[in-house]
């Protein structure tokens, strides 16, 4: 991934009074309205859309989520309001374990049904792709579940999902005490098995102090990458570990959280390439009070994307325009940064730059149509949910 992409995804090409041409799900031609028929000169078009007075935008592209579990966890919510943190009420047997007890006794289809409240959530506030993570079985069966079950909802909702597999999301409780049995268990037989029946494109993990160190996820991950899947990194969310610094050097395509980074992380993280995913909406939900240093890394040249890290733990939010206002607020960054980072740089964090995260000719027309009079209100008219009509595909599914 060339670091350029940080450089034209800075730059956001507008149109103003445009018009764009569809065909057989995909872009055929975008302009200005004025030139459409002499482009078109004898076609007459089978359905045609006014997105008068609003703005017309690529579909959003979510590049970490983590939505197949079973239950909420609103309790743990109140807890840390409370004082408890995340790690606390983690080490206790809550947080993600709380989750894998219930993700591992419930069916296929309480899984779907749960998530598709969600994706519907997601849809309406104008995401049309998303990365969803399995993590939350933490046992090959229940891993190879969760990723069916992502599979399944590719299938059967209108949005498109890329499947990750994040068996090294935490230790299940039958490895608490047997940390190396547990990376055995995911080098020797769940990575071999998610590569092989094809379930995933990505491998992820959870690189933090108290959870993956920096040894067992450089085994871990290479393990990964030695059965061809593609690779992403929790990294430095809590503290800095040097988790940055292993995605670069891994050649992972992203590694996400990064508040803790450090420069060499940030000057590592240019030199390859590697794109950082920030997750604002995380920091905020958990209280804390220091945030990614956005500006940092854009300025020494890294592409930054934004995600929701929609999960029941430290981000129940499923909307992206929720996190642009977040990134304006506490990442300073600006409009056209916000736009680029859920656009195009998250379609080359899963690399679908080619078919989506942009409005281009050949490319699959995913696109929202919002109520505001210029893409800066996008962010700025906070928890409103400005969205008028969703696209997917040329098909209009909201
Ligand atoms: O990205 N940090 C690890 N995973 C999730 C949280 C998952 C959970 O709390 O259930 C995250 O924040
Ligand atoms: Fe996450």
């Amino acid at each position: 991934m060339s670091p350029k992409i940080s450089e034209t995804f800075r730059r956001l090409e507008l149109i103003e009074h445009g018009a764009m041409v569809v065909n057989d799900q995909r872009i055929e031609w975008v302009g200005a309205e004025s030139e459409i028929s002499s482009q078109y000169p004898d076609r007459r078009f089978d359905i045609t859309v006014a997105a008068k007075g609003g703005v017309v935008t690529p579909g959003l592209v979510d590049p970490h989520t983590h939505p197949i579990f079973a239950a909420t966890r609103e309790h743990e919510f109140y807890l840390r309001n409370a004082g408890k943190s995340y790690m606390e009420i983690a080490a206790a047997g809550g947080g993600i374990r709380n989750s894998v007890r219930k993700t591992r006794a419930a069916s296929f289809d309480q899984l779907c049904q749960k998530a598709v409240r969600f994706l519907d959530q997601m849809l309406k506030s104008g995401t049309t792709t998303i990365e969803a993570k399995s993590g939350y079985g933490l046992s090959t069966k229940a891993e190879l579940k969760s990723l069916e079950v992502i599979h399944w909802l590719n299938d059967n909702h209108p949005i498109d999902l890329i499947p990750t597999f994040m068996g090294a999301h935490e230790f299940p409780d039958e490895y608490r005490d047997n940390r190396e049995g547990y990376v055995r268990l995911l080098i020797d037989e769940m990575i071999p098995e998610v590569a092989h029946s094809k379930l995933a494109v990505f491998c992820d993990i959870f690189t933090e102090a108290g959870v993956f160190d920096l040894d067992q996820s450089r085994r871990i991950m290479t393990a990964a990458k030695g059965h061809g899947l593609k690779l992403r990194f929790h990294a430095e969310e809590l503290k800095s570990i040097g988790g940055a610094e292993l995605a670069a050097e891994m050649g992972a395509i992203s590694a996400d959280h990064l508040v803790f980074i450090t420069d060499t992380g940030i000057a590592k993280m240019a030199e390859a390439g590697t794109i950082a995913i920030l997750l604002p909406a995380t920091t905020f939900f958990l209280g804390h009070k220091e945030y990614a240093p956005a500006r940092k890394m854009i300025d020494q040249g890294v592409a930054v994307a934004l995600a929701t890290d929609f999960n029941p733990g430290s981000s129940c939010t499923t909307s992206l325009p929720a996190v642009m206002t977040v990134a304006a607020i506490y990442l300073k960054m600006t409009a056209e940064e916000i736009l680029n980072a859920v656009t195009f740089n998250s379609a080359c964090s899963l690399g679908l730059q080619k078919d989506i995260g942009s409005l281009q000719p050949g490319k699959l027309a995913d696109f929202v149509i919002w109520d505001v009079e210029n893409y800066e209100q996008i962010p700025y008219l906070f928890a409103q949910n400005p969205v008028r009509s969703v696209f997917k595909r040329g098909r209009q599914v909201v």
